[in-house]
This record gives structure tokens, C-alpha cells and sequence, in this order.
């Protein structure tokens, strides 16, 4: 447990990098291991990650990203994209990989196929998106610890624009819609924001105990 506070104590969203510093194949396998093994609903992962490391996509990132020097300075970008016009298409693929992965028939899964269908076809474009988008942001959730605990540091952002970033990248083509950043790399010695004490809300104002 002191290992984990210590971490998150540790980190901070970074504002300055040290763009000299990149992450080593080793960091970032184990960064894609941790998004690859985070939970989502039904299990269905409805999301890409797009890790970008190409400094001249970067330099075109920061412009659809209101300037923000995170995008060029840090070692790799990961765009969290989800899947547009969710659909029952993607529910049989899952259920693919769960006959292969587990040995079973996919009829024995119709059962479980039919519930994420029933959930699938219940809910609207806009809700389905809003669906995948929290699922991608456990994602980043589990990317951002996951980089503190091997001191790697990031910064989780929304300030960008979806549809540019969309569109420098390719998404719509592929069906993916860009919802959420993550900058990750390493601090820059002189950021002064590593030095702020952090603001969070007193426990008793966060925690409802019954
Ligand atoms: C979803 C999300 C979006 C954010 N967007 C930005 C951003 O566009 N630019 C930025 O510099 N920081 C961004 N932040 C960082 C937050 O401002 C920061 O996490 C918060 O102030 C708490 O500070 P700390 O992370 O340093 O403890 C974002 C954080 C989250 C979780």
C-alpha cells in the first residue's frame, strides 16, 4: 500500500519535459501490458490507443492541442480513441476471442453474447460513446499509476481538439474517435509544478462511509 501512495504522492500531471529523455522499449512494453490488462465493462475494451513517438506527428499534435509543449516534449504520446458505431459486430468479435483464448464454442457463449447484444442495442449512438469513452479512461487511469509506480511521469489531458487530432491521425477512417491524452516521459528538472503541494478535497469531503 506505501508503495502506491508513495507513487501517487510522486506524480503530478507534468507540465515541462525533459524532451531529451525517452522511455525505453522495456517502460514501454510494460506501460501497453498495463492498458492490455485494464478491466473494462463486460470485458469488451471498446477503445484503441494510439501511441505516437514520430516527433513530426507530435509537432502537428500540439498545434491541435492549443500549443501545449507536453505533446512535443514528452517521449510518447497515447491518444485513448474509442470505437465509433459500436455494434453487435463487436460484441461477436470478443466473443471470438473468449472461444479461442478459453478453449470453448461460441455457442456455449450465446448466453453472455445475447446479454452485451441486449446492452449494445438498448442504448443510443451518444450513450454508446459516452459508454466507451469512461471505459478508455480507466485505461488512462491504470496507465497513469501504473507510470508512476516506475517513476515515469505523465500528464492526463483533455485539452485538445478531438476532431483535428482525428483527423491528423487517421481515426475516422478507422472508426475511432480521439477522446483523451496521455503525455509520458520524463520531468523536467526545472518544472516548477513537481514542487506544488497537491490539492485534493479533505477525506471527509470525498468519503461517504454508511
Ligand atoms: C481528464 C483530465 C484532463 C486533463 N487535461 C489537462 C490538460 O489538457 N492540460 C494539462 O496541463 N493538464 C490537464 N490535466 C491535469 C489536471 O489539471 C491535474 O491532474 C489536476 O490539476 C491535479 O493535479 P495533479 O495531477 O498534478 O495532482 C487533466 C487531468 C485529467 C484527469
Amino acid at each position: 500500500m506505501k508503495e502506491i501512495i508513495d507513487s501517487l504522492n510522486w506524480r503530478y500531471a507534468t507540465k515541462s519535459f525533459n524532451g531529451d529523455k525517452k522511455l525505453t522499449d522495456n517502460q514501454l512494453d510494460g506501460l501497453l501490458s498495463a492498458i492490455q490488462l485494464a478491466p473494462s465493462s463486460f470485458g469488451l475494451q471498446p477503445y484503441k490507443v494510439i501511441v505516437v513517438e514520430d516527433q513530426k506527428v507530435k509537432e502537428q499534435l500540439k498545434a491541435a492541442a492549443y500549443g501545449q509543449a507536453q505533446l512535443t516534449d514528452a517521449s510518447h504520446i497515447f491518444v485513448f480513441a474509442i470505437e465509433k458505431n459500436f455494434s453487435e459486430k463487436h460484441v461477436d468479435s470478443f466473443i471470438a476471442n473468449i472461444a479461442e483464448t478459453r478453449g470453448v464454442a461460441v455457442a456455449d457463449l450465446k448466453g453472455f453474447s445475447d446479454v452485451m447484444k441486449g446492452t449494445v442495442n438498448s442504448r443510443s449512438a451518444e450513450e454508446l460513446d459516452v459508454w466507451n469513452s469512461r471505459q478508455a479512461y480507466i485505461g488512462l487511469g491504470v496507465l497513469l499509476e501504473t507510470a508512476a509506480l516506475n517513476r515515469i511521469d505523465a500528464c492526463p489531458m483533455e485539452g485538445f481538439d478531438n476532431a483535428k487530432f482525428d483527423e491528423i491521425l487517421g481515426l475516422q477512417i478507422e472508426n475511432l474517435h480521439a477522446v483523451a491524452i496521455a503525455a509520458v516521459g520524463f520531468r523536467a528538472a526545472d518544472d516548477v509544478y513537481q514542487h506544488y503541494t497537491k490539492v485534493r478535497k479533505a477525506k471527509d469531503n470525498l468519503f461517504i462511509h454508511i
